[in-house]
């Protein structure tokens, strides 16, 4: 949440912060702001989005080549014009973007506050840009010591730039908790809360690591810990196309990474199946590979649609590895004093890799000794540095603030995890596994003809788009699918929305069933299908409209519906894949025909790196 953007070089800073920017503002737009040095330090910010800044500013205030832009999703503070970074320090000596979260800023303030320190605003960073203007001024030190003692004495998460008006020429920047790259150019670099502002310029990259402070001249950049010692900077290629990060003809972000699935699944699975189809490698898993055959239990954590992924990939690894499989959320694993034993295998779920609560659980299990995974999507990021081993999702960048193709890379490598451990651990056959490996093989084809009914589904949705409430039923794996459906209509057409086991229907919301009551039921063809057939009828006895997602072919549960959107048949182990595409089209156009914003919903980011 918040991206930051930052520029020191030969070209107009501007122009470089504001298009960043725009690249970052899925991270938060509740306001967003720039400072600019050329000559004098100018701070120009707005609530609302990046485009509200522009209209604000109007053409570009100055040809600086230096400058620092920020995107804010409000933590401390409603969102407002004063509340917007860049925050400038009481004296105006320093001005800073900051992402994340100073825990002690009220005993900071406080402290400042009894040496005359005045607030503007109700953030939690102007109480750090104005605590290392009091260090600075009291100490008549550099800017860049002022800023690394003032860290020495925060507590919380942060990824900060900072701009000294007495040191114009240098940013400096640095990292605890929250994601900061650095872009390498010639004769110029850039800073970001991710890779995307800077692929277009340079795919030379240093990860910050938590208590790195960088220096950055136009020239010259140096790098150390905030206490002092010089540190090596890394430079790494990234493998990311500037196509990649665009909308490419799709209307929307959300719309362009449902379409691209059947490829973003294929590149989840390439390279890890064997030229002959008859075995999976996951290169990540290598070293740990023996202690996860022998596991007595798995730990799947993560939050939102990764904590879905989890659960489909909790019935994927007790049915097909039959090890035993626990699903948290990793906002409750951290805080429940859960029991972690030294032979357990942790694995965490994370497109961002940088979720607050997912690193935090990560960190708890490895203290007591469990080794810990990642499935992750954004390369370099916090979860694939801090954990013992893992697999990357390889979706590519997922820019909508809903996840789709995200959740169905995880869930491929969940697939493809459960069918190697079954296999190692000898519970399916060599013949079986085949045949599952050739299953995940005819996915994106699949995928591919499912995306063929977006017309039918465009049409259903045009029906339900006023409706109030909805509800999903699945069974199986298919219960999963129903909490993602539900979660992907709540978060971006704001229509509220449940998914339950289609079984526990009759336990409770049942009572809500009546003719206003749109009830989804992902009812392709599997072992439960005759138990969902009883439960389409309970809702049917209810007056309920049913919209169901059946297999291709069905008579019973398609002449009880309402509404029928077809998928391939498949084979259960992939069969989640296939059922939440429909899913993803349904919310999507509903939220369009809302007139939601379907990218960028309310009060939502992409990235959530507090608590
Ligand atoms: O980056 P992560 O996968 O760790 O993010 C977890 C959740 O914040 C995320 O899945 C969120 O629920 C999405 N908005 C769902 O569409």
């Amino acid at each position: 949440m918040c991206g930051i953007v930052a520029y020191n070089g030969g070209r107009r800073a501007y122009e470089v912060i504001v298009n960043g920017l725009k690249r970052l503002e899925y991270r938060g737009y509740d306001s967003a702001g720039v400072c600019l040095v050329d000559g004098d330090v100018k701070v120009y910010k707005q609530k609302g989005k990046v485009s509200d800044l522009e209209s604000f500013i109007g053409s570009s205030p100055t040809d600086g080549s230096i400058g620092i832009g920020h995107t804010r999703w409000a933590t401390h503070g409603e969102p407002n014009n004063e509340n917007a970074h860049p925050h400038t320090s009481m004296n105006g000596h320093f001005v800073i973007i900051h992402n994340g979260i100073i825990e002690n800023y009220g005993h900071l303030k406080t402290r400042l506050e009894r040496r005359g320190y005045k607030f503007n605003s109700e953030t939690d960073t102007e109480i750090l840009v104005n605590l290392i203007e009091y260090i600075y001024l009291k100490g008549n030190i550099s800017a860049e010591i002022a800023v690394r003692l003032a860290l020495t004495k925060v507590v919380g998460a942060y990824g900060i730039v900072v701009i000294c008006r007495d040191e114009p020429g240098t940013l400096i920047a640095a990292r605890k908790g929250s994601p900061l790259v650095i872009g390498v150019g010639d004769g110029e670099y850039f800073v970001a809360s991710d890779a995307t502002p800077i692929i277009e310029y340079t795919n030379s990259v240093i990860f910050l690591n938590d208590n790195d402070v960088a220096i950055i001249k136009k020239d010259e950049l140096s790098l150390k810990t905030v206490m002092n010692e010089a540190l090596e900077p890394r430079i790494q290629t990234l493998d990311l196309d500037l196509e990649e990060i665009e909308k490419n003809g799709f209307d929307h972000f959300m719309l362009k990474e449902i379409y691209e699935q059947p490829r973003s699944i294929t590149d989840t699975f390439r390279g890890r199946i064997s030229a002959d189809h008859k075995n999976i490698h996951l290169g990540g898993l290598y070293q740990v590979l023996p202690r996860l055959v022998k596991a007595k239990r798995i730990v799947l954590i993560g939050c939102g649609t990764s904590w879905h992924a989890a659960l489909v990939g909790e019935y994927l690894l007790e049915e097909f590895a039959r090890i035993p499989v626990e699903v948290e959320y990793a906002s409750e694993f951290r805080y429940r004093n859960p029991i972690i034993n030294k032979d357990d295998i942790v694995i965490a779920i994370s497109q961002s890799g940088e979720t607050a609560d997912t690193l935090a659980a990560i960190r708890l299990a490895r203290e007591a000794g469990a080794i810990v995974l990642g499935i992750c999507n954004v390369v370099g990021s916090s979860i694939p540095r801090e954990t013992d081993a893992g697999v990357y999702t390889h979706a590519g960048p997922e820019i909508g603030v809903a996840s789709t193709k995200a959740f169905t890379a995880q869930v491929t490598v969940l697939t493809l995890m459960a069918m190697l451990l079954g296999r190692k651990r000898d519970i399916i056959s060599q013949a079986r596994y085949e045949k599952l490996i050739s299953e995940m093989m005819a996915v994106p084809n699949k995928i591919e003809k499912i995306l063929e009914s977006n017309e039918i589904i465009r049409e259903i949705s045009a029906i339900f788009k006023d409706s109030t409430n909805f509800l999903y039923l699945g069974r199986g794996y298919f219960f999963p699918v129903a909490l993602e459906g539900a979660l992907k209509l709540k978060e971006i057409s704001y229509i509220h929305a449940e998914g339950y086991p289609a079984a526990e229907m009759k336990h409770g919301p049942i009572a809500l069933i009546d003719e206003k009551m749109p009830v989804v039921v992902i009812a392709p063809q599997d072992s439960s299908y005759e138990k969902v057939v009883s439960n389409v009828q309970e809702v049917k006895a209810r007056k309920g409209v049913v919209i169901s997602i059946v297999t291709e072919g069905d008579t019973i549960i398609k002449s009880m519906s309402d509404h029928v959107i077809e998928i391939p048949k498949a084979s259960e182990i992939v069969e989640s894949l296939l059922a939440v595409i429909p899913l993803q089209l349904l919310a999507y156009h509903i939220a369009l025909m809302r007139g939601c914003d379907v990218d960028q919903p309310r009060n939502l980011a992409k990235s959530v790196t507090v608590e």
